[in-house]
Protein backbone atom coordinates (compact mmCIF):
# COMPACT_ATOMS: atom_id res chain seq x y z
CA UNK A 1 0.00 0.00 0.00
CA UNK A 2 1.13 3.42 -0.72
CA UNK A 3 0.74 6.01 2.69
CA UNK A 4 1.07 9.55 2.64
CA UNK A 5 2.14 11.50 5.82
CA UNK A 6 1.40 14.97 6.31
CA UNK A 7 3.98 17.33 8.10
CA UNK A 8 8.04 17.53 8.45
CA UNK A 9 8.80 17.22 12.27
CA UNK A 10 10.65 14.85 14.23
CA UNK A 11 7.37 12.98 14.67
CA UNK A 12 6.84 12.52 11.17
CA UNK A 13 10.45 11.45 10.55
CA UNK A 14 9.62 8.70 13.14
CA UNK A 15 6.41 7.81 11.47
CA UNK A 16 8.07 7.14 8.18
CA UNK A 17 10.59 4.95 10.16
CA UNK A 18 8.27 3.01 11.69
CA UNK A 19 6.02 3.01 8.74
CA UNK A 20 8.63 1.56 6.35
CA UNK A 21 9.36 -1.27 8.62
CA UNK A 22 5.89 -2.88 7.75
CA UNK A 23 5.77 -5.17 5.62
CA UNK A 24 1.99 -4.00 4.54
CA UNK A 25 3.63 -0.65 3.27
CA UNK A 26 5.87 -0.68 -0.19
CA UNK A 27 5.92 3.37 -1.03
CA UNK A 28 5.64 6.55 1.83
CA UNK A 29 5.06 9.94 0.73
CA UNK A 30 5.83 12.99 2.90
CA UNK A 31 4.43 16.17 2.78
CA UNK A 32 5.98 18.49 2.86
CA UNK A 33 8.81 16.35 5.14
CA UNK A 34 12.81 16.86 5.73
CA UNK A 35 16.13 15.00 5.18
CA UNK A 36 15.44 12.41 7.44
CA UNK A 37 12.18 11.19 5.56
CA UNK A 38 14.38 11.69 2.58
CA UNK A 39 16.35 8.64 3.08
CA UNK A 40 13.24 6.35 3.46
CA UNK A 41 10.49 8.24 1.01
CA UNK A 42 9.83 10.86 -1.20
CA UNK A 43 9.29 14.32 -0.22
CA UNK A 44 6.73 16.61 -2.11
CA UNK A 45 7.04 20.43 -1.09
CA UNK A 46 3.04 20.57 -0.32
CA UNK A 47 1.98 22.00 2.37
CA UNK A 48 -0.15 20.77 5.11
CA UNK A 49 -3.07 22.29 4.72
CA UNK A 50 -3.30 22.60 1.06
CA UNK A 51 -5.91 20.18 0.59
CA UNK A 52 -6.50 20.85 -2.92
CA UNK A 53 -3.04 20.22 -3.45
CA UNK A 54 -3.10 16.75 -1.04
CA UNK A 55 -5.73 15.43 -2.86
CA UNK A 56 -4.66 15.91 -6.57
CA UNK A 57 -1.02 14.08 -5.02
CA UNK A 58 -3.35 11.26 -3.30
CA UNK A 59 -5.08 10.27 -6.88
CA UNK A 60 -2.15 10.49 -9.25
CA UNK A 61 -0.29 8.31 -6.77
CA UNK A 62 -2.93 5.72 -5.91
CA UNK A 63 -2.67 6.78 -2.41
CA UNK A 64 -4.66 4.70 0.32
CA UNK A 65 -3.89 6.20 3.66
CA UNK A 66 -3.00 9.42 4.85
CA UNK A 67 -1.67 9.98 8.62
CA UNK A 68 -1.98 13.06 9.97
CA UNK A 69 1.10 14.87 12.30
CA UNK A 70 0.00 18.23 13.27
CA UNK A 71 -2.98 19.59 14.54
CA UNK A 72 -3.48 22.34 11.89
CA UNK A 73 -4.50 20.05 9.20
CA UNK A 74 -7.20 18.19 11.65
CA UNK A 75 -8.18 21.39 12.89
CA UNK A 76 -9.27 22.93 9.56
CA UNK A 77 -10.82 19.37 8.71
CA UNK A 78 -8.76 17.27 6.21
CA UNK A 79 -10.72 14.13 7.20
CA UNK A 80 -13.94 15.66 6.68
CA UNK A 81 -12.69 16.85 3.31
CA UNK A 82 -11.57 13.25 2.38
CA UNK A 83 -14.38 11.89 3.27
CA UNK A 84 -16.88 14.52 1.75
CA UNK A 85 -15.46 13.72 -1.79
CA UNK A 86 -16.58 11.02 -3.90
CA UNK A 87 -12.85 10.50 -5.11
CA UNK A 88 -11.24 10.53 -1.83
CA UNK A 89 -13.95 9.21 0.52
CA UNK A 90 -12.31 5.19 0.55
CA UNK A 91 -8.98 6.32 1.42
CA UNK A 92 -8.02 6.00 5.55
CA UNK A 93 -7.24 8.97 7.04
CA UNK A 94 -5.68 8.91 10.76
CA UNK A 95 -6.77 11.83 12.54
CA UNK A 96 -10.17 12.92 13.82
CA UNK A 97 -13.24 14.81 12.03
CA UNK A 98 -12.67 18.78 12.62
CA UNK A 99 -15.76 18.46 15.30
CA UNK A 100 -13.46 16.25 17.78
CA UNK A 101 -10.23 17.88 16.67
CA UNK A 102 -11.64 21.18 18.78
CA UNK A 103 -10.64 19.48 21.73
CA UNK A 104 -7.46 20.32 20.79
CA UNK A 105 -8.71 24.04 18.78
CA UNK A 106 -10.97 25.27 21.53
CA UNK A 107 -9.03 25.13 25.50
CA UNK A 108 -12.92 26.29 26.35
CA UNK A 109 -14.53 23.46 24.35
CA UNK A 110 -12.26 21.00 25.66
CA UNK A 111 -12.57 21.74 29.21
CA UNK A 112 -16.51 21.97 28.73
CA UNK A 113 -16.15 18.11 27.55
CA UNK A 114 -14.08 17.29 30.62
CA UNK A 115 -16.50 18.75 32.92
CA UNK A 116 -20.01 17.35 30.85
CA UNK A 117 -17.74 13.74 31.36
CA UNK A 118 -16.75 14.36 34.94
CA UNK A 119 -13.36 13.99 34.14
CA UNK A 120 -11.15 15.22 36.71
CA UNK A 121 -9.25 18.85 35.13
CA UNK A 122 -9.12 22.30 36.73
CA UNK A 123 -11.72 24.55 37.78
CA UNK A 124 -11.86 27.57 34.69
CA UNK A 125 -14.32 30.06 33.90
CA UNK A 126 -13.92 31.79 30.47
CA UNK A 127 -14.18 34.95 29.01
CA UNK A 128 -14.15 37.28 25.98
CA UNK A 129 -14.20 41.04 25.47
CA UNK A 130 -17.76 41.67 26.32
CA UNK A 131 -16.95 40.72 29.97
CA UNK A 132 -13.43 41.56 31.05
CA UNK A 133 -14.55 43.12 34.14
CA UNK A 134 -16.05 39.98 34.60
CA UNK A 135 -12.81 38.07 34.34
CA UNK A 136 -11.23 40.45 36.81
CA UNK A 137 -13.33 38.95 39.43
CA UNK A 138 -12.89 35.80 38.35
CA UNK A 139 -9.05 36.18 38.75
CA UNK A 140 -9.42 38.03 42.40
CA UNK A 141 -10.81 35.02 43.74
CA UNK A 142 -8.17 32.80 42.08
CA UNK A 143 -4.78 32.14 44.25
CA UNK A 144 -1.09 33.22 42.56
CA UNK A 145 -0.30 31.64 40.26
CA UNK A 146 -2.90 32.75 37.57
CA UNK A 147 -2.91 30.44 34.73
CA UNK A 148 -4.25 31.95 31.20
CA UNK A 149 -4.92 30.74 28.10
CA UNK A 150 -6.16 31.73 24.89
CA UNK A 151 -8.65 29.81 23.73
CA UNK A 152 -7.20 28.99 20.10
CA UNK A 153 -4.48 27.44 18.73
CA UNK A 154 -1.63 29.82 19.21
CA UNK A 155 1.26 27.58 18.41
CA UNK A 156 1.90 26.45 21.82
CA UNK A 157 2.71 29.83 23.09
CA UNK A 158 -1.27 30.69 24.14
CA UNK A 159 -0.84 29.89 27.78
CA UNK A 160 0.51 32.57 30.05
CA UNK A 161 1.45 31.80 33.92
CA UNK A 162 1.41 34.76 36.13
CA UNK A 163 2.31 35.50 39.75
CA UNK A 164 0.68 38.93 40.17
CA UNK A 165 -2.45 39.51 39.89
CA UNK A 166 -2.38 43.00 38.35
CA UNK A 167 -0.31 41.85 36.01
CA UNK A 168 -2.80 38.77 35.07
CA UNK A 169 -5.27 41.34 34.84
CA UNK A 170 -2.92 43.38 32.11
CA UNK A 171 -2.56 40.15 30.03
CA UNK A 172 -6.06 39.21 30.14
CA UNK A 173 -6.83 42.45 28.84
CA UNK A 174 -4.17 42.69 26.08
CA UNK A 175 -5.74 38.94 25.41
CA UNK A 176 -8.50 40.31 25.28
CA UNK A 177 -8.78 43.68 23.78
CA UNK A 178 -5.50 43.80 21.81
CA UNK A 179 -5.47 40.79 20.14
CA UNK A 180 -2.31 39.65 22.03
CA UNK A 181 -2.97 35.62 20.24
CA UNK A 182 -4.92 37.30 17.30
CA UNK A 183 -8.11 35.49 17.19
CA UNK A 184 -6.98 32.70 19.16
CA UNK A 185 -7.07 35.31 22.15
CA UNK A 186 -10.66 36.38 21.36
CA UNK A 187 -11.56 33.82 24.28
CA UNK A 188 -9.77 33.31 27.49
CA UNK A 189 -9.98 30.33 29.82
CA UNK A 190 -8.66 31.16 33.02
CA UNK A 191 -8.04 28.25 35.33
CA UNK A 192 -7.00 27.40 38.99
CA UNK A 193 -3.25 26.51 38.72
CA UNK A 194 -2.74 23.08 39.29
CA UNK A 195 0.46 22.10 41.39
CA UNK A 196 2.53 18.63 40.39
CA UNK A 197 4.68 16.71 37.68
CA UNK A 198 3.61 16.49 34.43
CA UNK A 199 3.29 13.50 31.94
CA UNK A 200 1.52 12.44 29.10
CA UNK A 201 -0.62 9.71 28.19
CA UNK A 202 -1.37 8.52 24.61
CA UNK A 203 -3.99 6.99 23.62
CA UNK A 204 -5.10 4.99 20.03
CA UNK A 205 -9.10 4.82 19.15
CA UNK A 206 -11.48 3.99 16.57
CA UNK A 207 -14.10 5.79 17.85
CA UNK A 208 -15.21 2.38 19.45
CA UNK A 209 -11.91 0.83 21.03
CA UNK A 210 -8.85 1.99 22.54
CA UNK A 211 -5.79 1.14 23.11
CA UNK A 212 -2.99 2.85 25.74
CA UNK A 213 0.32 3.68 24.51
CA UNK A 214 3.21 4.11 26.51
CA UNK A 215 3.61 7.21 28.51
CA UNK A 216 6.05 10.19 27.91
CA UNK A 217 7.29 13.14 29.45
CA UNK A 218 8.75 15.80 27.74
CA UNK A 219 10.75 19.05 28.63
CA UNK A 220 9.10 21.94 27.10
CA UNK A 221 11.71 24.91 28.67
CA UNK A 222 14.90 25.73 26.76
CA UNK A 223 16.77 26.01 29.85
CA UNK A 224 18.19 23.12 32.20
CA UNK A 225 16.19 22.91 35.46
CA UNK A 226 13.03 23.59 33.51
CA UNK A 227 14.14 27.29 33.31
CA UNK A 228 13.43 29.58 30.85
CA UNK A 229 10.89 30.32 27.71
CA UNK A 230 8.64 27.15 26.22
CA UNK A 231 9.93 25.27 23.22
CA UNK A 232 7.83 22.73 21.01
CA UNK A 233 9.99 20.07 23.34
CA UNK A 234 13.61 19.81 24.62
CA UNK A 235 14.11 15.80 24.75
CA UNK A 236 11.20 13.09 26.29
CA UNK A 237 11.63 10.26 28.21
CA UNK A 238 9.28 6.78 28.14
CA UNK A 239 8.21 5.37 30.23
CA UNK A 240 7.56 7.87 33.17
CA UNK A 241 9.11 6.11 36.03
CA UNK A 242 6.56 7.37 38.48
CA UNK A 243 3.93 6.24 36.65
CA UNK A 244 3.32 3.03 38.83
CA UNK A 245 0.33 0.28 37.70
CA UNK A 246 -2.06 1.51 40.22
CA UNK A 247 -1.32 5.29 38.77
CA UNK A 248 -1.76 4.25 35.05
CA UNK A 249 -4.79 2.61 36.67
CA UNK A 250 -6.58 6.03 37.79
CA UNK A 251 -5.47 7.45 34.63
CA UNK A 252 -7.04 4.82 32.44
CA UNK A 253 -10.56 4.53 34.54
CA UNK A 254 -10.99 8.06 35.41
CA UNK A 255 -9.67 9.82 32.27
CA UNK A 256 -9.12 7.24 29.31
CA UNK A 257 -12.31 5.78 29.24
CA UNK A 258 -14.49 8.82 30.17
CA UNK A 259 -12.41 10.37 27.24
CA UNK A 260 -13.58 7.89 24.74
CA UNK A 261 -17.26 7.00 26.35
CA UNK A 262 -17.91 10.76 25.68
CA UNK A 263 -16.23 11.51 22.20
CA UNK A 264 -19.21 8.44 21.48
CA UNK A 265 -21.98 10.25 23.34
CA UNK A 266 -21.35 13.39 21.78
CA UNK A 267 -20.94 12.32 18.53
CA UNK A 268 -17.19 13.31 18.12
CA UNK A 269 -16.01 11.00 15.21
CA UNK A 270 -12.24 10.00 16.26
CA UNK A 271 -9.58 7.67 14.37
CA UNK A 272 -6.27 8.38 15.66
CA UNK A 273 -4.40 9.43 18.29
CA UNK A 274 -5.56 11.00 21.51
CA UNK A 275 -2.82 12.87 23.08
CA UNK A 276 -3.61 13.81 27.24
CA UNK A 277 -1.39 16.43 28.97
CA UNK A 278 -2.05 15.24 33.06
CA UNK A 279 -0.53 16.79 35.69
CA UNK A 280 0.15 14.20 39.15
CA UNK A 281 -1.47 16.54 41.43
CA UNK A 282 -0.71 14.29 44.98
CA UNK A 283 -1.82 10.86 43.86
CA UNK A 284 -4.23 11.63 41.49
CA UNK A 285 -4.01 12.21 37.36
CA UNK A 286 -5.80 15.54 36.49
CA UNK A 287 -5.97 16.73 32.69
CA UNK A 288 -4.00 19.80 31.90
CA UNK A 289 -4.82 19.80 27.78
CA UNK A 290 -6.11 17.34 24.95
CA UNK A 291 -4.13 17.45 21.74
CA UNK A 292 -5.27 15.17 18.90
CA UNK A 293 -2.14 14.20 17.81
CA UNK A 294 1.31 12.66 18.67
CA UNK A 295 3.47 15.03 20.79
CA UNK A 296 6.58 15.98 19.60
CA UNK A 297 9.29 14.75 20.87
CA UNK A 298 6.97 12.39 22.54
CA UNK A 299 6.61 10.67 19.42
CA UNK A 300 10.06 9.70 19.52
CA UNK A 301 10.15 7.68 22.31
CA UNK A 302 6.68 5.99 22.21
CA UNK A 303 7.08 4.73 18.37
CA UNK A 304 10.32 2.79 18.94
CA UNK A 305 8.58 1.34 21.91
CA UNK A 306 6.05 -0.20 20.00
CA UNK A 307 6.55 -3.38 18.74
CA UNK A 308 3.80 -3.62 16.69
CA UNK A 309 3.00 -3.24 12.54
CA UNK A 310 2.09 0.73 12.72
CA UNK A 311 0.09 -0.04 9.61
CA UNK A 312 -1.73 -2.68 10.81
CA UNK A 313 -2.45 -0.64 13.81
CA UNK A 314 -3.63 2.06 11.70
CA UNK A 315 -5.83 -0.31 9.57
CA UNK A 316 -7.04 -0.93 12.52
CA UNK A 317 -8.29 1.82 13.49
CA UNK A 318 -10.16 2.63 9.94
CA UNK A 319 -11.94 -0.43 10.07
CA UNK A 320 -12.70 0.02 13.93
CA UNK A 321 -11.42 -3.35 15.10
CA UNK A 322 -8.70 -2.28 17.16
CA UNK A 323 -10.22 -4.65 19.69
CA UNK A 324 -8.56 -7.63 17.68
CA UNK A 325 -4.76 -5.64 18.26
CA UNK A 326 -2.55 -6.66 21.30
CA UNK A 327 -0.62 -4.14 21.56
CA UNK A 328 3.22 -5.02 22.36
CA UNK A 329 5.54 -2.89 24.38
CA UNK A 330 9.72 -2.98 24.41
CA UNK A 331 10.23 -3.54 28.28
CA UNK A 332 13.57 -1.51 27.22
CA UNK A 333 13.49 2.62 27.98
CA UNK A 334 13.81 4.89 25.43
CA UNK A 335 15.07 8.71 25.89
CA UNK A 336 15.27 11.40 23.18
CA UNK A 337 17.33 14.88 23.29
CA UNK A 338 16.65 17.49 20.99
CA UNK A 339 19.60 19.62 19.21
CA UNK A 340 18.31 23.18 18.57
CA UNK A 341 19.91 26.16 16.57
CA UNK A 342 21.40 28.33 19.23
CA UNK A 343 18.32 31.43 20.03
CA UNK A 344 15.62 29.13 19.58
CA UNK A 345 12.78 29.56 20.88
CA UNK A 346 13.36 33.31 19.48
CA UNK A 347 15.11 34.37 16.54
CA UNK A 348 17.84 32.19 15.36
CA UNK A 349 19.78 31.49 11.85
CA UNK A 350 19.14 28.48 9.62
CA UNK A 351 21.12 27.05 7.23
CA UNK A 352 24.25 25.47 8.98
CA UNK A 353 25.85 22.50 7.77
CA UNK A 354 25.02 19.38 10.19
CA UNK A 355 28.04 16.83 9.82
CA UNK A 356 28.99 13.99 11.99
CA UNK A 357 25.58 11.94 11.53
CA UNK A 358 27.47 8.88 10.12
CA UNK A 359 29.45 8.91 13.43
CA UNK A 360 26.24 7.69 15.47
CA UNK A 361 26.03 4.51 17.09
CA UNK A 362 23.28 2.89 18.54
CA UNK A 363 21.23 6.02 18.57
CA UNK A 364 18.71 6.96 15.83
CA UNK A 365 18.56 10.64 14.60
CA UNK A 366 15.24 11.78 13.84
CA UNK A 367 15.53 14.58 11.56
CA UNK A 368 12.97 18.05 12.44
CA UNK A 369 13.81 21.21 11.10
CA UNK A 370 16.53 20.35 8.58
CA UNK A 371 16.65 19.51 4.98
CA UNK A 372 18.99 18.20 2.25
CA UNK A 373 20.54 20.50 -0.43
CA UNK A 374 23.63 19.17 -2.81
CA UNK A 375 24.29 16.31 -1.06
CA UNK A 376 24.92 18.43 2.92
CA UNK A 377 22.06 18.02 5.57
CA UNK A 378 21.03 22.00 6.58
CA UNK A 379 19.49 23.42 9.92
CA UNK A 380 15.77 24.43 8.55
CA UNK A 381 14.41 25.30 11.67
CA UNK A 382 14.51 26.13 15.24
CA UNK A 383 14.36 22.31 16.74
CA UNK A 384 16.49 20.32 14.41
CA UNK A 385 17.39 16.82 15.31
CA UNK A 386 16.03 14.31 18.02
CA UNK A 387 18.66 11.58 18.63
CA UNK A 388 16.62 8.54 20.76
CA UNK A 389 18.03 6.14 22.35
CA UNK A 390 17.21 2.88 24.20
CA UNK A 391 18.51 1.46 27.78
CA UNK A 392 17.73 -0.69 30.31
CA UNK A 393 16.86 2.48 32.39
CA UNK A 394 16.15 5.67 31.11
CA UNK A 395 19.99 6.92 32.75
CA UNK A 396 21.68 4.12 30.63
CA UNK A 397 19.38 5.39 27.39
CA UNK A 398 20.54 8.99 28.27
CA UNK A 399 23.85 8.51 28.40
CA UNK A 400 23.49 6.94 24.83
CA UNK A 401 21.94 9.56 23.55
CA UNK A 402 24.41 12.64 25.01
CA UNK A 403 28.03 10.14 23.74
CA UNK A 404 26.22 10.50 20.55
CA UNK A 405 25.30 13.96 20.58
CA UNK A 406 29.54 14.53 21.28
CA UNK A 407 30.04 13.34 17.88
CA UNK A 408 27.41 15.75 16.18
CA UNK A 409 27.48 19.13 15.14
CA UNK A 410 26.42 23.13 13.75
CA UNK A 411 26.87 25.85 14.15
CA UNK A 412 25.45 27.58 17.47
CA UNK A 413 24.23 24.00 18.37
CA UNK A 414 22.25 23.87 21.64
CA UNK A 415 20.71 21.07 24.22
CA UNK A 416 19.92 20.39 27.64
CA UNK A 417 22.03 18.37 28.93
CA UNK A 418 19.88 17.74 32.23
CA UNK A 419 16.48 15.55 30.43
CA UNK A 420 15.66 13.15 33.09
CA UNK A 421 16.91 15.08 35.90
CA UNK A 422 14.03 15.50 37.91
CA UNK A 423 12.44 11.39 37.98
P1 LIG B 1 -1.26 23.69 27.59
O1 LIG B 1 -0.97 24.39 26.30
O2 LIG B 1 -2.67 23.72 28.04
O3 LIG B 1 -0.60 22.33 27.67
O4 LIG B 1 -0.41 24.50 28.69
C1 LIG B 1 0.97 24.66 28.55
C2 LIG B 1 1.65 24.39 29.87
O5 LIG B 1 1.15 25.25 30.87
C3 LIG B 1 1.38 22.99 30.41
O6 LIG B 1 2.24 22.04 29.88
C4 LIG B 1 1.60 23.20 31.87
O7 LIG B 1 2.98 23.18 32.18
C5 LIG B 1 1.09 24.59 32.11
N1 LIG B 1 -0.29 24.58 32.59
C6 LIG B 1 -1.40 24.60 31.85
N2 LIG B 1 -2.51 24.59 32.61
C7 LIG B 1 -2.08 24.56 33.89
C8 LIG B 1 -2.75 24.54 35.15
N3 LIG B 1 -4.07 24.59 35.25
N4 LIG B 1 -2.00 24.49 36.25
C9 LIG B 1 -0.64 24.48 36.16
N5 LIG B 1 0.05 24.51 35.01
C10 LIG B 1 -0.66 24.56 33.88
N1 LIG C 1 5.68 18.14 23.07
C1 LIG C 1 4.42 18.72 23.26
C2 LIG C 1 3.55 18.69 22.08
O1 LIG C 1 3.79 18.00 21.10
O2 LIG C 1 2.54 19.38 22.11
Amino acid sequence: MTILILGSGGREHTFAWKVNQSQLCDTIFVAPGNSGTAQIATNVAIKVTDFEAIKSLVIEHNIEMVVVGPEDPLVQGIHDFFLNDEQLKHVAVIGPQKAAAELEGSKEFAKEFLFRHNIPTAAYESFDASNVADGYKFLETLNPPYVLKADGLAAGKGVLILNDLNEAKTELKSMLVDAKFGTASSKVVIEEFLDGIELSCFVLTDGKNYKILPTAKDYKRIGEGDTGLNTGGMGAISPVPFATDEFLNKIEERIVKPTISGLQKDNLPYKGFVFIGLIKVGDDPKVIEYNVRMGDPETEVVLPRLKNDLVEIFQAIANQTLDTIDIEIDERAATTVMLVSGGYPEAYEKGKEITGLENIEDSIAFHAGAHLKDGKTLTSGGRVMAITSYGNTYQEAIKKSYQNIDQLHFDKMNYRKDIGFDL
